[in-house]
């Protein structure tokens, strides 16, 4: 029998449908309808338009535009290749574990849909692209970071960190974030972190250059423990009813992750906080790694996970264990690749028992432990995980 705390948690339908209710407006809003007919248009290019030119557009997050018929045909062979191998569309998660929100994984009749159109050349039966028209949220916060960081052409992944005094003299609370870059695509992610013991501050004031060459780790709370963005999904919005708090007069740890693109390019960008409502449950970050597992300190409702690890792992799992052993998958990555590391969040909250152990499991990369191991990748040779927690008990008392 579970104990009462634990029942507790067990969340009444109103917010289950708060959550699906979400999850629908989103759906709508990433297929703003207005592409032509399906009937003009083959099933492949079909999939194309839907799985593909939502990153690959002008101006989208990725970097390359795929949207002009002669620019596609010309690569529709790589194309092609990068969807056989998986690499494309970007998803990192199998589907093992809870479904997850906003999954871009192709199921196979799609997939041989869309290589099908692209191996025969790619060609377009309808002249019009359909092109988002991203509407403007206002922001409540705008930060701006990666002033007079130069990344070299280099095509390694670098790390950067850079420490931002914003102060908000009254608490925030934030439904989601936008990553605005000067040069997209360029910035693959940047995890945040809210520190109000001024380490972050003293970290980057001891570097003369811009920021500072270390992960955003704070003490033991990891970066990304007040959220993450990544150019796969530049505006990020939390599920419904949830917010993540910025706390009053706490400087602003950004962990910037780039990556050379064959020219000196400067990865700056602004970071917009959008508002959340007024009702919203705050979320609470728990993070962990292999040899440091969280342990829950109230029942709570988990919404999303987040991992920072670098090319030295090769699979990750995710798990929770709960006080009497029983053990939930919350995510799993057969193959992970930190190019494609985003915040992922969970179609349904999943509820967790005060006293459950969060923990990671990963194995190693065995190609990559031949290459030197750089500042970078002793950083990243282990997942760094942060599960965002809302408590469950306090807000049934209400
Ligand atoms: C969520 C965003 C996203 C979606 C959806 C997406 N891509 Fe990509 N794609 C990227 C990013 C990011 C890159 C890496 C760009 C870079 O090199 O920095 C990329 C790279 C590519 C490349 C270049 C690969 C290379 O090795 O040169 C091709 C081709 C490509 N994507 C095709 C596709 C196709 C086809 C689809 C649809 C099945 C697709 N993409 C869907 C984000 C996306």
């Amino acid at each position: 029998m579970l104990p009462a705390r634990c029942r507790c948690k067990r969340r009444d339908a109103r917010l289950a449908a708060q959550y699906l209710a979400l999850a629908l407006v989103n759906a709508g809003v990433a297929r703003a309808d207005d592409s032509p007919p399906i009937s003009q248009q083959c099933a492949g290019e079909r999939v194309f338009i839907d799985s593909c030119l939502p990153c690959h557009q002008s101006g989208s997050g990725s970097g390359l535009d795929l949207s002009a018929p002669g620019t596609l045909a010309r690569r529709a062979l790589t194309a092609a290749q990068v969807v056989r191998d998986r690499t494309m569309p970007p998803w990192l998660p199998s589907s093992a574990g809870p479904p997850l929100r906003h999954s871009r994984a192709l199921n196979g009749v799609d997939r041989a849909a869309l290589l099908a159109w692209l191996e025969s050349g790619a060609r377009s039966a309808n002249s019009v692209v359909p092109s988002e028209t991203a509407t403007e949220i206002p922001a409540v916060l705008t930060v701006r970071f990666g002033e007079g960081w130069s990344l070299s052409a280099d095509p390694g992944l670098s790390v950067r960190s850079f420490a931002l005094t914003p102060l908000v003299a009254q608490p925030l609370l934030i439904g989601g974030f936008e990553l605005v870059a000067d040069a997209p695509g360029v910035v693959h992610g940047v995890s945040l972190l809210w520190d109000q013991l001024g380490y972050g501050v003293r970290l980057d004031a001891s570097d003369i250059t811009p920021g500072y060459e270390a992960v955003g780790d704070i003490g033991l709370h990891a970066s990304g423990s007040a959220g993450a963005i990544s150019r796969l999904s530049p505006r990020l919005i939390l599920p419904r009813g949830y917010a993540i708090e910025i706390p009053r007069s706490a400087a602003l740890v950004v962990e910037a992750h780039a990556q050379g693109r064959g020219k000196v390019e400067s990865p700056a960008a602004t970071i917009r906080f959008l508002a959340a409502s007024a009702d919203a449950r705050i979320v609470h970050p728990y993070s962990f790694s292999r040899v440091r597992p969280a342990v829950l300190t109230a029942a709570g409702d988990a919404i999303g996970v987040s991992v920072r690890a670098g090319s030295r792992v090769k699979s990750i799992e995710v798990l929770a264990v709960d006080m009497w052993g029983a053990t939930t998958r919350l995510l799993t990555i057969p193959a992970w690749n930190e190019q494609f590391s985003e915040p992922w969040f969970f179609d349904q909250p999943i509820a967790l028992c005060e006293g459950t152990r969060l923990e990671v499991r990963s194995t190693a990369n065995p190609a990559a432990e031949l290459l030197p191991l750089d500042t970078h990748a002793a950083a990243m040779s282990e997942p760094t995980v942060v599960v965002l927690v809302a408590d469950s008990c306090a807000s049934d008392a209400q």
